[in-house]
């Protein structure tokens, strides 16, 4: 059995992580040792004291180690590690090593073949993608895989849980002080809306609404930037659409033109994206509904149409699921060559903790 250090498993995606191996029967197969930051010592999950996860000694030891403990652990651990001669497998979920030349993005339903090369070549280090990137391809593979799009655009409404634990907490809390501070005219079916709405502006832009985390109200709004501004002024997360996708898609020789608007919206852990794909060529609408379908037994192809849109089309359908729903398949006034779609996915799930364990099983079989 392989010992398998986790770093990193009581935060929210390292929650779902453990959940999710709990469920597939992964702990069954690997010599499980619990890591901690804090908390060096005390019991941990599985009775055992836990270890502490910057003793590189102990993280020595291990052939394994699969860390949601955040980009500045990876920063501060990765390379005195390697530099101290481990030879391990490193996984992780935070962004610093992605685009590292000897690392490997994962998704496997999208980029088997490039894990499996990369293994050969002894590639150690698989990191997990960017959460709005890896779900995209989950929707979209099937486009992907048959080197059908000439560019796309992605258009996205991404969820708090994106931005952070405390992040959706503050939204819950925001939805919460707009109602408090409208209570007796919802109450009273015959007030009059625009007070409401007045009185909702004043609440969203008084100084005591909470808005520690996001910087400004989310609830009853949206904010149209994620993540640090690039010299170019893409933001950040939309710098990774392109960035990110060809390397999973080992295309960096000839890389796909990728890029869209990043915005968050006051979803909780689901973020959808609305896409323009520039077809390389007019492909009938059915066929391209087969493809999409076909490439993972987890993207479901939604008809366009309005109510199965509206019921299977949004994050409160998705949310806390594997499933990844595409639809809005249309082709779009500009010509047949240019595809509308719209897919849904949760955030913490495919975008985050489902592919790690994913490579955890590969490096098992
Ligand atoms: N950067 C993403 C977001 C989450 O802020 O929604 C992690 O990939």
């Amino acid at each position: 059995k392989l010992t398998v250090g986790l770093v990193g498993w009581r935060g929210m995606v390292g929650s779902v992580l453990l959940q999710r191996m709990q469920e597939e029967g992964d702990f069954d197969l690997i010599e499980a040792v619990y890591f901690t930051t804090s908390q060096a010592g005390q019991a941990g999950p599985d009775g055992q004291p836990l270890q502490s996860a910057t003793d590189l000694d102990a993280l020595k030891k291990l052939d394994v180690i699969l860390t949601c403990q955040g980009g500045d652990y990876t920063h501060s651990v990765y390379g005195p590690l390697r530099a101290a001669g481990w030879q391990g497998y490193w996984i992780d979920a935070a962004s610093s090593l992605r685009m590292a030349d000897d690392s490997i993005i994962v998704l496997d339903p999208v980029n088997r073949s490039v894990i499996d090369a990369g293994l050969q070549q002894g590639i150690k280090t698989f990191v997990g993608g960017n959460c709005t990137v890896s779900l995209m391809l989950m929707a979209l593979g099937g486009l992907y895989e048959k080197g059908m799009i000439e560019w796309m655009t992605s258009m996205t409404y991404q969820a708090a849980s994106g931005a952070g634990a405390q992040n959706m907490r503050e939204l819950l809390k925001q939805m919460g002080a707009l109602r408090d501070a409208v209570a007796p005219e919802l109450a009273n079916p015959s007030s009059a809306i625009l007070d409401i709405d007045r009185k909702v502006a004043a609440a969203m832009r008084s100084a005591d609404f909470p808005t520690d985390q996001f910087g400004v109200p989310l609830a009853g709004s949206l904010i149209p930037y994620i993540d640090k501004q690039l010299d170019n002024r893409q933001s950040k997360e939309e710098w990774k659409g392109h960035v990110e996708t060809n390397k999973i898609l080992g295309l960096n020789a000839q890389p796909i033109p990728i890029d869209g608007l990043c915005v968050r919206i006051g979803a909780m852990r689901c973020h959808s994206q609305a896409f323009t794909i520039k077809l390389k060529q007019d492909v009938p609408l059915d066929e391209i509904h087969d493809l999409l379908a076909q490439h993972n037994q987890w993207v479901k192809v939604v008809p366009n149409e309005r109510e199965a849109s509206i019921r299977d089309l949004g994050p409160t359908a998705v949310t806390g699921t594997l499933s990844v729903p595409v639809g809005r398949l249309r082709k779009m006034n500009m010509g047949p060559e240019y595809l509308s779609a719209f897919s849904v996915g949760d955030q913490l799930l495919w975008g985050a903790a489902e592919p790690l364990r994913r490579m955890l099983r590969i490096l098992l079989e």
